[in-house]
């Protein structure tokens, strides 16, 4: 089983990630374009650890987000990913 996490990378994305490792046994998938709000050091243990695969990816990207959500068969997706500094989300 697996979980997907989109911006999962960023403040409340990583946050869940690390509740999912604790709070199951199951692989989390982990959808990030590693913007200037994302940290991929927010998740090293966990990929160290094998639990967590991030990929690099823009989710604007649909082929590359079907061939994802296909692969990784998750029971649950997250979505996470968002511009969330106020003037660049307006853009
Ligand atoms: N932080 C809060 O207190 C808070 C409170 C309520 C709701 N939220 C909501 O939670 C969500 C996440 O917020 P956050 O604070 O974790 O934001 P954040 O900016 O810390 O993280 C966003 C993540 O999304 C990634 N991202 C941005 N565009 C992407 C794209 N096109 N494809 C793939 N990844 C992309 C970034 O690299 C980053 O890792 C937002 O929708 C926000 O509105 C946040």
């Amino acid at each position: 089983m697996s979980w997907l996490v989109t911006g999962g990378a960023g403040f409340i994305g990583s946050a869940l990630c690390h509740y999912l490792a604790e709070a199951t046994d199951d692989r989390i998938v982990v959808i990030d374009k590693l913007t200037y709000a994302g940290n991929r050091q927010s998740l090293s243990s966990l990929e160290m650890d094998g639990r967590l695969e991030l990929i690099e990816a823009d989710i604007t990207d649909f082929p590359m987000m079907a061939e994802i959500v296909e692969k990784s068969a998750p029971r649950s997706i997250f979505h996470l990913a968002a511009e969330t500094h106020v003037d660049r989300s307006i853009d």
